[in-house]
Formats: structure tokens, C-alpha cells, sequence
């Protein structure tokens, strides 16, 4: 129990220091996250969403300068149950407590279908990373690692989508990707905040801009807005979606690397 004691203070008061965040994250003004199916986002990503938007807090609506943040899900999960439609509603609600505006909150509902046995092909993951970091102007990206989080091949397939674009050196902004962690490690809630927080440990105490890593630790308001967005998912709430909120770790902290 001591390590997290000492170590979430010590975290919170550094969020959104350079010790904690790259300067291509703190300074973007259009990030974008590219998840595989509706709830992705807040199941997983909500610590960075919510911390990404708090760096810019003080900043004006209107104008360039503006904080516009956008989510793209390659999936809407719900034709193979005639449920798009209401997966696709359910996610403008998680959109909306995330502090992204319905016209950037995109559920894409084509030829990537929801199946856990089928890798999406990755030039047509990739077609829609450029398709919509162009029409965003996005200057950041955040999108699923090589393990998926769950292990989900459609969360890797986006991973290994924008791998391959970052690979062909093809003209995105710098992207972000999840850590996948063991299974014990995910459900330790913000303990685990002891194995997460030690790389960023050096430049918290010495001072030094992370370039390659990224870590965000949500605020108790913030895992509160985590939740609000889960919920407006209503079609996805079973029993076990309880014990997750308090359970997983991604509901609390990400940390990030660079692609
Ligand atoms: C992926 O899609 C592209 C473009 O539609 C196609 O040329 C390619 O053959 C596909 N790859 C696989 C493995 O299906």
C-alpha cells in the first residue's frame, strides 16, 4: 500500500508537467484517437482524453487556437446485431462527457466489422487514419498498441494499421499507443500506478522533457467523467462493467508510447 500513497500525490501534482507529457502531446491542439469499436474510448483511453483536455483548459472555444479533440471508431459493432444504430447514439453521449463535439466524434460503419477472430486489412485502417487526420487537421494521434488492451485483434489491427503508416513514413502527425499489461497488473486499479510511474520516476525528481513516453493520471472529477461517458453506453453495461470501473487500471491512468 505505501508506493501508491506516495507516489499518487506525487504524480497528480506533476500531470501535465514535461516530466509526464511530450512536447508533440502538450502542444497539439487537435489530437485524435483512433479506436476499433464504441466504448474503446472511454474503457480505455479516458485518462488521456480527459488529461490531454485539462492541459488546455484555459484555452479559448472559438478560433485556431482551440482545443479540438476528435475520435474515430472503425467499427460501429452493431451490424452483425442491428445495433449501429444505437451504438452509434450511445457514443455522441460518451463523446459529449469526453469534451469532444458531435461533428468529430465519427463511428465509421463500412467495411470493418466487429469480430474478434478477424485482423481488419491494414491498408484500409490506414486509408482512414489519412482520410481523417486530414480532414481534422490532427496533429496528434492516439490509437491501441501491439496487444490491444484486451487482446482484441480488431484493436491491434488499428494499431498495426497506423504502425505501418508511421513505418512507410507517410505524413501523420506523431502517434501515441496504449501499453497492454498483464492481467494482474490491470485489474490493480491505481496500485499499479507503483510499476507504471517508475519510468517517469528520473525526470519528476531531476527535471527533463519525456519525448517518447507519456503518462496520465486521472484527477478523482476526471474518473468521474470516465465513468459518465461508460454509462451513456447503455447497451454495453452488463454486470461485469461494475467491477471493471473500479478494478481496471485504464479507467485511472495511461500511459503512452511513441509508435
Ligand atoms: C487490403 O486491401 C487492399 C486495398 O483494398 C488490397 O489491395 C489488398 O489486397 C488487401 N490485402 C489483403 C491481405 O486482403
Amino acid at each position: 500500500l505505501v508506493p501508491p500513497l506516495i507516489l499518487l500525490p506525487l504524480v497528480l501534482l506533476a500531470r501535465g508537467t514535461p516530466a509526464l507529457v511530450p512536447a508533440d502531446l502538450a502542444t497539439a491542439r487537435r489530437p485524435i484517437l483512433f479506436v476499433a469499436h464504441p466504448d474503446d474510448e472511454c474503457l480505455f483511453f479516458s485518462p488521456a482524453v480527459l488529461g490531454m483536455r485539462a492541459l488546455h483548459a484555459g484555452v479559448p472555444v472559438g478560433g485556431e487556437e482551440a482545443y479540438r479533440p476528435a475520435i474515430v471508431v472503425m467499427s460501429s459493432a452493431g451490424n452483425n446485431y442491428g445495433m449501429g444504430e444505437t451504438r452509434r447514439k450511445e457514443m455522441m453521449g460518451s463523446c459529449e462527457a469526453l469534451g469532444v463535439v458531435k461533428d468529430r466524434c465519427v463511428v465509421l460503419d463500412e467495411e470493418l466489422k466487429d469480430n474478434p477472430t478477424q485482423i481488419w486489412n491494414s491498408t484500409i485502417v490506414g486509408a482512414y487514419v489519412k482520410k481523417y487526420v486530414a480532414e481534422f487537421q490532427a496533429d496528434a494521434i492516439i490509437t491501441f498498441d501491439d496487444g490491444g488492451v484486451s487482446g482484441h485483434l480488431n484493436h491491434k489491427s488499428v494499431y498495426w494499421g497506423i504502425r505501418d503508416l508511421v513505418q512507410a513514413r507517410a505524413s501523420i502527425p506523431p502517434a501515441f499507443s496504449s501499453t497492454t499489461v498483464w492481467l494482474l497488473r490491470k485489474y490493480s486499479s491505481i496500485h499499479d500506478i507503483t510499476w507504471t510511474a517508475l519510468a517517469f520516476l528520473p525526470r519528476m525528481f531531476f527535471g527533463g522533457q519525456v519525448q517518447d513516453r507519456a503518462l496520465f493520471l486521472t484527477t478523482w472529477s476526471e474518473y468521474l467523467t470516465g465513468r459518465r461517458a461508460f454509462f451513456s453506453h447503455a447497451s454495453q453495461v452488463g454486470w461485469d462493467r461494475h467491477p471493471y470501473m473500479v478494478l481496471s487500471r485504464y479507467m485511472m491512468m495511461n500511459d503512452l508510447r511513441r509508435i
